[in-house]
Order: structure tokens, then sequence, then C-alpha cells
């Protein structure tokens, strides 16, 4: 079973799962920007790994259209994010942000908590964050958009961890 496992990872926890996997099945690992249709071809399965941002998983659909140019056999998600795991109604809505109806029900898709690096972090999206908490004031807004988002706002924090990453593991070994 010939797997790739493309990542997007601008402060490391995405790689850092990508890496777990592909020890794990003995893939190869390719970065997002560097990933071609052609460099895709001859995979069973296509792994993409990327991170929640801002309500949907970052360049999804780059990564769809460069799965379908490849002709390659199976299309898995993964994303990791500040949301907790156990947040599922979060988490889901990020995931129907993402796919359409359709494509929800056929890609398997799996969610790791991460955390937040704001060390590691481009300028641009400090500044994100930075606006997001100066909008939102109340703690109503606050608890509207979950805990992970709230601790975001504080400051850096890792919830990550290698278990998190074993039923995507899991799931590729025994497909
Ligand atoms: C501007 C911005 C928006 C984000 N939006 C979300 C979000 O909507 N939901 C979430 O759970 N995490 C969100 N995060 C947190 C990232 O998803 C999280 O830190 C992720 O693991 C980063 O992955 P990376 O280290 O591979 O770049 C956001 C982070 C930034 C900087």
């Amino acid at each position: 079973m010939k797997t790739l496992i493309v990542y997007k990872s601008k402060t490391g926890f995405t790689k850092k799962y990508a890496e777990i996997v592909a020890g794990e099945v003995k893939g190869d690992l390719l970065e997002l920007k560097k990933a071609t249709a052609s460099q895709m071809a001859g995979y069973d399965v296509i792994v993409f790994g990327s991170r929640f941002f801002a309500g949907t998983v970052d360049e999804l659909k780059k990564a769809e259209e460069l799965f379908a140019a490849s002709g390659a056999k199976e299309f898995v998600v993964f994303a990791t994010g500040a949301t907790p795991n156990a947040a599922e109604d979060i988490v889901n809505d990020v995931w129907k942000n993402s796919f359409s109806s359709e494509k929800i029900e056929k890609i398997p898709h799996f969610y790791m908590q991460s955390g937040i690096c704001y060390e590691k972090m481009p300028f641009g999206e400090k500044m994100m964050m930075k606006m997001a908490s100066l909008m939102m004031k109340s703690q109503k807004e606050k608890d509207e958009m979950g805990q992970g988002f709230e601790e975001a706002l504080k400051g850096s924090f890792d919830i990550s961890s290698e278990e998190y990453v074993q039923p995507l593991i899991a799931y590729l070994k025994n497909r």
C-alpha cells in the first residue's frame, strides 16, 4: 500500500502528526506547497494533513484538486486545531464548512487537537489572532467560539499527543 502524506504546517503541529503517520505506515512525506499532481500519481492513498483556520480546513480545496488530477486512488484528510477533541460540535461544524455534504460522507477525516504556538506563527496570523481578541469582547462571544479559541487568545499552549493520531494510523493499517 503506497501512502503519501501531503501536509501544510505553519507552526509545526501538523508536521509532527504527519511525521508520526509516515513513520507508522512507511509512507512518504510532501509539503503541500511543493506538491504537484504528478508527484502524487501512483500512490494508493493520499493523506492530506492541515490545520483548522478560521473555521475551515486550510487549503483543503487545493489538496482535493491535486488529488483529483493525480489519479491516486483514495483521499483521506486529517486536521489539527486549538479546539479540544471533546468539543465535538465545534469540530463537526468545521468539517461541515470545509466539505460538501456529499464529500463529507465519502472522504474519511480525522481531527487531532494540537494547540497554538505564537513563537512560530507568521506575523500576519498573529495580527489575525489579535484582531479576533479585540473583536470578541464579551464572554458570550468567546463561549460561542469554544474553549480552544478562548485559550488561543491568551497565549501559546500544547495539547497535542501521539495518542490522538492512533485512530488515523489504525484506519490506514486496516483498510
Ligand atoms: C489565524 C488563525 C486561525 C485559527 N483558527 C482556528 C480555528 O478556527 N479552529 C481551531 O481549532 N484552531 C484554529 N487555529 C489554531 C490552529 O489550527 C492550530 O494552532 C494548528 O494546529 C496549527 O497547525 P500547524 O502548527 O501545523 O501550523 C487558528 C490559528 C490561527 C493562527
